[in-house]
């Protein structure tokens, strides 16, 4: 189980550094049966990874150049995102596709990039409402998947998330049904089964991404082929962080 909260382009430093102690605070004993993993704007990494160090809470950048190094102003790279204390880092993200250009050809860099570099790339995948209602979710996922990850070597399934995120459910209040994140969930696996085999298949951890809230957490993360979750804007409040976090655990209360 890996669930991971994408905090997008929100909180100040001061909020950030709030909320993270709020989390560490009431997830910290959580975290010894479920990986857990912070993604907070770059200016917030050094300081959160302070806050986290000695916690078992891991940190997560939410984006990266795909280069080691170069005149590419504004971007950084995955050494950088290391040495300030990341072992994860979100690639292929919707909005990136969305409103940064973002394609299979160039998450495929930042994959192998980060792969080499020693970070997990948590690999985002996921179809629009056009796309789903033309009945091409698993083609545009599979494509997704395989051209993402086309000569990636994660080495163990424990080098690479993957995230299934439909485009239809992200920040609109519109979650997958468990049935509905399930069935691609375990087209995915069969995808990453052609390609890295049946044994690493079984272990990758597919997360479900797409308005997660405390009260369907549960029943999603509950489904056999869904492994966690990529929790945005109610990774924003630490008590519904804790409550998902609870929830597919399948513990109640606090
Ligand atoms: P919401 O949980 O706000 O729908 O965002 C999902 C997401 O994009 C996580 O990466």
């Amino acid at each position: 189980m890996i669930i991971a909260g994408n905090w997008k382009m929100h909180t100040d430093l001061v909020e950030g550094a709030s909320l993270v102690a709020e989390v560490i605070e009431r997830t910290e004993s959580l975290a010894l049966d479920a990986d857990l993993v912070l993604c907070p704007p770059f200016t917030h990494l050094t300081v959160a990874a302070t806050q986290l160090s000695g916690s078992s809470i891991s940190l997560g950048a939410q984006h990266m150049h795909d280069a080691p190094e170069g005149a590419y102003t504004g971007e950084v790279s995955a050494r950088m995102l290391l040495t300030s204390g990341c072992g994860y880092v979100i690639l292929g993200h919707s909005e990136r596709r969305t409103y940064f250009n973002e394609s299979n050809t160039s998450v495929n860099g930042k994959v192998r990039s980060a792969i080499s570099a020693g970070l997990t790339p948590i690999v985002c995948v996921g179809e629009t409402l056009e796309d789903r209602e033309a009945g091409r979710t698993e083609e545009v996922v599979g494509e997704q998947v395989r051209a993402g990850l086309s000569d990636a070597d994660p080495g163990t399934a424990d080098g690479l998330v993957l995230a299934y995120e439909p485009v239809w459910a992200i920040g609109t209040g519109r979650v997958a049904t468990p049935d509905q994140a399930d069935q691609v969930h375990g087209h995915l696996r069969k995808v990453i089964a052609d390609m890295f085999g049946d044994a690493f298949a079984g272990r990758i951890r597919i997360q479900y991404g797409g308005s997660v809230k405390p009260e369907n957490a549960g029943a999603l993360m509950a489904r056999p082929h869904i492994d966690g979750a990529l929790v945005g804007g109610a990774s924003l409040d630490a008590s519904s962080f804790e409550a998902i976090v609870r929830a597919g655990l399948g513990i109640n209360g606090g």
